[in-house]
Order: structure tokens, then sequence, then C-alpha cells
């Protein structure tokens, strides 16, 4: 049964449990929605525990993990997007068919709107529904959230999240690509354009490319055995859309040719399982020279990570994270160090994060 719901999950290698157990993949929907036989026949209950009792056994549940995302890659700039591991959001899903009204609660311990209509879940979601065309009650409570702003996909994790979970609860009425499509409402809602670099690698799992928007078409790439990246957190503030606004309109023709290189490089190296090609591929001149004026001593501190043996550190979308990828674990830990140091000097706080890059996307936890 594991092995047969495994391959469902499109996963090509074992998903287990970010924070450590196992993945079970049973989906807990089916078995909660079982009647007791106690229950059901609790003719001795008053007649609100009855209500309550059939509103509960009405609505399936699930809990979801979607990971954290490293979108861009370098010159990737809103076609690409990888996986981590280790990092991610929990949700527990709700689904009532046949009825109405939407709930996000908040137990994450992270500040996040109060207002439903300001949540990326809201949009993703919606757009779900409308898609199904059918009435739906959907409860969702965030449980463990990703810092939001911190540029490795906190907002795309909660709407891949929600609509993989929606969509696991109604019988997978919808493909990945479809989710996709559903998870990037989220991301216009904060930065105004709806891109998939976060949202494809937090529903697909991987390394993901986006060849084009109109339609979407995402192709998945392979990740390399043993390959593993360093993330660092600084404690500053740098928002989507003025990492977005600083951008120039539009790309000299020399530095297109620059860049269309390197994304072909970058695809080549996943696609052959090239490490070096990949290191040496991950140079953006897009959007890097831009937006690294944010982010205090990146070139500095970009020396000294190659330097300490990683194939490449850049930008982790919009910032104002950095990640590194590295061939070897010691080396992403060592790398992480030295960035945590790095912003130590000046008195920022961070928080680090080093794994594996991983090959599963949203998937269900216990
Ligand atoms: N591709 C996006 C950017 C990712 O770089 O602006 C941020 O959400």
């Amino acid at each position: 049964l594991y092995r047969s719901l495994h391959d469902r999950h499109n996963c090509h290698d074992d998903c287990h449990d970010p924070r450590g157990g196992s993945v079970v993949n049973i989906p807990s929907a089916y078995l909660r929605v079982h009647i007791p036989a106690k229950a059901a026949g609790a003719e001795t209950e008053n007649q609100a525990k009855v209500v309550q009792f059939i509103k509960k056994i009405g609505m399936k549940h699930i809990k979801v993990f979607a990971p954290g995302t490293v979108a861009n890659l370098g010159c990737g700039f809103d076609v690409m997007g990888l996986t981590l591991d280790g990092v991610g959001d929990v949700l527990e899903v709700g689904v009532a068919e046949n009825a109405e009204g939407f709930e996000i609660r908040n137990r994450s311990g992270m500040e996040l709107p109060g207002n439903v209509e300001e949540n990326v879940i809201t949009p993703a979601v919606r757009a779900l529904l409308e898609a199904y065309g059918r009435p739906v009650r959907i409860e969702v409570e965030i449980l463990e959230k990703i810092a939001p702003g911190s540029g490795i996909g906190s907002s795309a994790a909660s709407s891949a999240a929600a609509v993989w979970g929606v969509n696991e609860l109604l019988g997978r009425p919808f493909s990945g690509e479809r989710l996709v499509e559903f998870a990037m409402m989220g991301e216009a809602l904060i930065g105004g354009t709806p891109h998939a670099d976060n949202v494809g690698p937090a529903v697909l799992g991987g390394v993901v490319l986006i060849r084009g928007y109109e339609p979407l078409d995402i192709v998945r790439l392979p990740v390399p055995e043993g390959f593993f990246y360093a993330v660092v957190h600084p404690d500053i503030v740098v928002s989507t859309k003025e990492a977005r606004e600083v951008l120039p309109r539009e790309v000299p023709l020399h530095d297109a040719v620059t860049q269309w290189g390197n994304v072909g490089g970058l695809v080549a190296g996943f696609a052959l399982g090239d490490v070096a090609l990949i290191g040496r591929s991950m140079h953006d001149v897009v959007a890097e020279p831009y937006r690294k004026g944010f982010i205090p001593g990146y070139d500095q501190l970009k020396e000294g990570v190659l330097a300490e043996g990683a194939l490449a550190m850049n930008i982790a979308g919009s910032g104002p994270s950095i990640f590194a990828l590295a061939a070897d674990e010691a080396v992403a830990q060592r790398v992480a160090q030295r960035m945590r140091a790095h912003f130590a000097r000046p008195g920022i706080g961070c928080k680090i994060y080093a794994g594996r890059v991983s090959n599963c996307g949203a998937r269900i936890v216990e």
C-alpha cells in the first residue's frame, strides 16, 4: 500500500516525514469519516452534540507538508526553482462537499494577516474551487510556517499545501500542473505577478523549469545524487514587490545572450547530473547585480562561500535569503556557519538551514 501511494504521489526517492519520522501516506481522511458504531446510535446525546458530531464526520481532514523552495537558481529568473528538505509549512486541511464556507486559523506562532482576503491561501483555494464548480466547505489550520518574507518560498509553501490538500480530499480531480496554476494565484496577491518558480517545486518537488507561462508548461528535472544546500535568512526585510521594481524593464542583447547560455547550461547540468556544470551556470546578470545591494557585504560573502568549496551562491528568490549548493554535505554545513558568521559581524541575526535538495513536493504527514 505504501509503495503504490508513494508512486502515485510522483516521488522519485523515499519521502520521509520532514520532521524526522516516516511519512504515513495512508489517507487519514478516509479513516476519519468512518462512523464509530457507538456514536451512530447516539440517541442519548443532546441535540447540539449530535449536530456537532454530524458536522465533524462530514468534514474530511488531512495534515499536509509543503516544502520551502529556492526560486530563480541564479540565472533562471521566474522560470526555475528547487525544493529544500527539512523546512516547510504544515497545514491541517478540512473539506466538506455540498457545504459552504471558508476558514483559515493560524496556530503557527508566526504573525499572519488576520483578514482571510490578505492570506495567500485564499486566492489559491478560490481558483481551485472555481474550476471544481461545486460547493465545498474548506477549513485550513496553519500549524507550522516558514518565516514570511524569508525568500525561501514561505507564501508558496502555504498555498501549495492548501491546494494539494484540498485536491487530495476531493479525490484528486486536478493534476499537479493545475495545482501549480491555482497556487500561483497566491503569488499574484503578494508580488503582483503570478509566477510559478516557488509554487512549482513546492507542489511537485525536485528541480522545476517553467518553460512557458501561456500556457503553463512545467518540466521536472532530476536532482543529482548527493546534492546539498546551505541557506541563510538574515534578519533584514526585502519585499518581493520592491525587489521586482528595482529590476530594469529591458535587458541588453549582450546580457540576454549570457543569461540564456547559463539557463541552457543549468538545465543541461541537471539533466546530465553534472554538478560542476550546474555550479558554473548559476550565474545571473539580470537580477543579482540589482538586488545584491539589499544584502550587506554580498560580494565578500560570495567570495568566502565559493572558497569554502560551494558550487555556487546566489540570492534565493527575491531575497533576503541567500543559498549555496554543494556536492558534499560537510561543505554545505561549513558554508551555513560561514553565512551566520558573516551576518553576525555587523550584528544582524539570522537563521541558517542546511540539508539535501529534495525530490519530494507537497505530501501527507502524520
Ligand atoms: N522569481 C521571483 C522573483 C521569486 O525573483 O521575484 C520571488 O517570489
